[in-house]
């Protein structure tokens, strides 16, 4: 058959975010895994679109770990930065490694789509998606194509609105 495009994306956020179990979604059924453990590190992944095929670098975003994703901004063609919507009390370390992430320059000048997840729709006081942008302020990204859904990544709710976008800008 006709061979996809391949593509890099970063899954970036804080730790117990859901980075994983939303990749790990994103899988055909029958390469999905039932037990998710918080990430050592990080671990690459692939999963495919109608037109894309990606290798995901799906990283720890426990703070020992975080010094890592510098190292692979360069490698990046997309990034997807996951944010536990029910996490208030982080939702500013979120903001801080964000800015640290839009500030490095292998990120700063090039144009590169962020696809934001704001995870854990299910829980009961979850924000909605656009306060987490707002908390993020992400209005503030001009220089980059950026979306923000929310997503309940236990179901995969959320995920493919999010993975159109993302394809979109891609091709
Ligand atoms: P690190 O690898 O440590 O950076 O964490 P991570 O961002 O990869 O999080 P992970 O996917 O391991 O999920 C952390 C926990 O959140 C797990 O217990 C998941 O089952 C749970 N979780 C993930 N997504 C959702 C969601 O949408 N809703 C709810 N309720 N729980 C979720
Ligand atoms: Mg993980």
């Amino acid at each position: 058959g006709l061979k996809k495009k391949e593509v890099n994306v970063l899954c970036l956020g804080l730790d117990n975010s859901g980075k994983t179990t939303i990749i790990n979604k994103l899988k055909p059924s029958n390469a999905q895994t039932q037990d998710i453990v918080p990430t050592i590190g990080f671990n690459i992944e692939k999963f495919k679109t109608s037109s894309l095929s990606f290798t995901v670098f799906d990283m720890s975003g426990q703070g020992r770990y975080r010094n890592l994703w510098e190292h692979y901004y360069k490698e990046g063609q997309a990034i997807i930065f996951v944010i536990d919507s029910a996490d208030k009390l982080r939702m500013v370390v979120a903001k801080e490694e964000l800015d640290t992430l839009l500030n490095h320059p292998d990120v700063k000048h090039r144009r590169v789509p962020i696809l934001f997840f704001a995870n854990k729709m299910d829980v009961r006081e979850a924000l909605s998606s656009v306060k987490v942008s707002q908390l993020l302020c992400l209005e503030n990204i001009k220089d980059k194509p950026w979306h923000i859904c929310a997503s309940n990544a236990l179901r995969g709710e959320g995920l493919p609105e999010g993975v159109d976008w993302l394809q979109d800008q891609i091709r």
